[in-house]
């Protein structure tokens, strides 16, 4: 129960198979009312939000809505720090598509919370936003949104803490949208995701979802917020119910509506001229809408600009009936842009003494989607954390390597190259109180170069399969209550370098492959153990033989006493052969005779030679010696 816990931080399974593969089908859509118990159907539209089955994770609580764009939904789920800093969704049997994914913030209707949580939100592994300080009296700051692809399978959005209140979460919608929408030209693609920073319709004061204008489900369901004015005299707003054309058409399908007002420059101030705050060094896209409202403006080349964005003039002699192909003409233009400073401005420059227009705005941050951790090492990891029984506090959810801002606190990550995917190359989870075992699966862990699991209370055996993590270089399981012998298989770590199993409960023999080849390479420490022995430095393993030990003793003195046996009976029958040798000389054998033969022929040339070899003499001098 205890693991369902840790695993299921904020768990949702949602087991319903809607799906559309073309856009004459309904788009699949799931919306969740967090914290609800049962499933709600919201005014005026009666959309229907899911109740969110969280078996754990999180804590419903009523809802204060901080504004009145927020659904009106009353209840939502918060994240106590207790929980850990990374709390998901898991929202299972999500078609692989695109979607316009948005999350609503919400505040927590009892005194003592705090009224404006603070907290990051990524879904798939990339951070897509972080909440300001100041987002709840902002209509468009108080959700967040982005077009994501989704690969299909689990989709995951997670709320990371960062020690400003707890994460609190009124709403999720995923909503599919076509699978070209908000196609930017370059650069565009599946891993990349577009985050709504602001999408304004001008001359209106009326805040609309896509939902309002009655507008296709393809589309997303945006919000847009009203801009009344860019600035004091600046501007007028026009507006007109004539029919608008070529505006719902894929693959954004803007709601008509979009097209039916829109801000023109006066006389004042030729220029039109918005700004806004942005996150410096990032890339952003702008779309920007127009439609010839204007019952004054009936021609091509009655209105011609210039629009420029941050001082590069992106498209020149704009002329939006000549454009969209007439008056009451959809046209939309997009551009994507690179800032560098903190603010995004965008200048419709009028020309020949005219005024420029505007009917919408929406702009993006571009955002390059997150390389994933291997599959294989997320699920061995989970089933470590299992098995060591992790505290929640460790927030061991989502992927461990991203986003790369929050990663699980205790892994090291690596980015292979080769395979785009992240590795888990250490382990650090050395003095944390974990009271469990260590499983088999660490070995799926195969890019570990280093393992401190250090001051703990671990028990059991040490996993043979660790011999398997052949790029292992640090091993520290010291200290702990590690018991059993050490598996030979440590042997086969070729590039250990240290290895502390000091301050555990093993036993028997240190195995020769580590005792012996590793001695040269490695610094490691044995003491302190319940029973090690047989390296230097530890108890000799006389008194704990084993078996073969025993063969190989009793065997090797076996041979030594039959060799002793041997050079006694050799001795002997030689002692006998020189005994007889004597006693048949002394008989003038013939054998003995030709004996004789030899010293008598030395003896000839000795004295033949005159006393001139004195090698010679003293070869026969000690030669009849050999014989006595
Ligand atoms: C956006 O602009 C790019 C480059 O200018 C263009 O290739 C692309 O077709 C435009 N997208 C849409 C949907 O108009
Ligand atoms: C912005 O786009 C350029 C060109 O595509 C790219 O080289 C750069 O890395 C991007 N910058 C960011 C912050 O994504
Ligand atoms: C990555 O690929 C290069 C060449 O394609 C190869 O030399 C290298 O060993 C590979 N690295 C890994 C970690 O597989
Ligand atoms: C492992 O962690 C312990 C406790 O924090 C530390 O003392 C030790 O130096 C670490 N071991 C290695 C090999 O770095
Ligand atoms: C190791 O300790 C566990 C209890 O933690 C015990 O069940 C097991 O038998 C011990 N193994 C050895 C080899 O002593
Ligand atoms: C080995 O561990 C023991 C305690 O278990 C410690 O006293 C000793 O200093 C360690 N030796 C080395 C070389 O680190």
């Amino acid at each position: 129960m205890m693991m369902l816990r840790y695993t299921l931080a904020c768990l949702l399974i949602f087991s319903f198979g809607l799906t559309s593969s073309s856009a004459r089908q309904a788009p699949y859509s799931l919306r969740i009312s967090c914290g609800a118990r049962h499933n709600v159907k919201t005014p005026p539209t009666y959309v229907l939000w899911y109740k969110d089955i969280a078996y754990t994770g999180g804590v419903p609580a009523n809802a204060n809505p901080p504004s009145y764009i927020t659904p009106p939904l009353k209840t939502l789920r918060y994240f106590p720090i207790s929980e850990g800093p990374n709390n998901c969704y898991n929202i299972v049997r999500v078609p692989k598509g695109h979607y316009s994914v948005r999350i609503f913030f919400g505040i927590v209707d009892q005194p003592n919370f705090d009224k404006e949580p603070l907290f990051d939100i990524s879904i798939e592994g990339t951070q897509i936003y972080s909440l300001k300080s100041g987002w709840s009296s902002h209509d468009d700051q108080v959700f967040a949104e982005a077009r994501v692809f989704l690969m299909g399978g689990t989709s995951t959005i997670c709320f990371h803490s960062t020690g400003h209140g707890d994460p609190a979460i009124l709403s999720i919608e995923i909503l599919q949208v076509d699978d070209q929408a908000y196609n930017f030209g370059q650069g565009w693609g599946e891993g990349v995701i577009l985050r709504t920073a602001t999408r304004l319709t001008c001359g209106t004061g009326k805040p609309r979802f896509d939902e309002d204008y009655s507008a296709d489900r393809w589309g997303g369901d945006r919000f847009w917020n009203p801009m009344r004015s860019f600035g004091e005299g600046a501007d007028s707003p026009r507006s007109t119910e004539n029919t608008i054309k070529k505006a719902s058409v894929s693959p954004n399908f803007y709601p008509e509506g979009l097209y039916q007002s829109a801000l023109v420059s006066t006389d004042d101030q030729p220029d039109l001229t918005y700004s806004i705050d942005v996150e410096p060094n990032r890339n952003y896209s702008v779309w920007m809408h127009f439609a010839e409202i204007d019952a004054t403006v009936t021609a091509e080349g009655k209105r011609v600009f210039d629009v420029v964005i941050n001082g590069d003039t992106f498209f020149e002699d704009v002329d939006v009936i000549k454009m969209s192909g007439g008056r009451y003409t959809a046209l939309v233009l997009n551009a994507t842009v690179a800032v560098s400073g903190r603010t995004l401005t965008v200048v419709f420059q009028p020309k020949g003494g005219g005024h420029a227009i505007i009917n919408a705005i929406e702009v993006f941050e571009i955002i390059t989607a997150e390389f994933k951790t291997l599959r294989d090492e997320v699920s061995a990891l989970q089933k470590m954390r299992k098995a060591l029984g992790l505290p929640s506090r460790f927030g061991w959810n989502g992927d461990p390597c991203v986003p790369t801002q929050h990663p699980w606190s205790g892994v090291d990550c690596q980015l292979d190259k080769n395979t785009s995917r992240w590795v888990i190359d250490g382990l650090d989870l050395d003095n944390q109180g974990l009271k469990g075992f260590l499983p088999n699966d660490i070995s799926k862990l195969k890019h570990l170069q280093s393992i401190n699991l250090s001051q703990n209370s671990i028990h059991g055996g040490m996993p043979a399969s660790l011999g398997s993590i052949t790029k292992l270089e640090v091993l520290d399981l010291s200290y702990n209550s590690f018991n059993g012998s050490i598996p030979e298989t440590i042997g086969e770590l070729t590039s250990l370098r240290i290895l502390n199993l000091n301050g555990n409960s093993f036993s028997g023999k240190v195995p020769a492959a580590v005792g012996g080849m590793l001695l040269h390479r490695v610094r490691f420490n044995f003491t302190d153990n319940a029973g090690l022995c047989g390296i230097p430095g530890l108890p000799a393993c006389g008194a704990h033989l084993s078996s073969g030990a025993k063969i190989g003793i009793a065997f090797g003195v076996s041979i030594a006493f039959l060799l002793l046996v041997l050079c006694a009976l050799i001795w002997w029958k030689r002692r006998q052969n020189i005994l007889r040798a004597q006693h048949i000389a002394a008989r003038g054998a013939p054998y003995a005779k030709k004996r004789t033969n030899v010293s008598h022929d030395i003896q000839m040339t000795r004295h033949g030679h005159n006393n001139n070899h004195g090698q010679a003499r003293t070869a026969v001098e000690n030669g009849p010696s050999l014989l006595s």
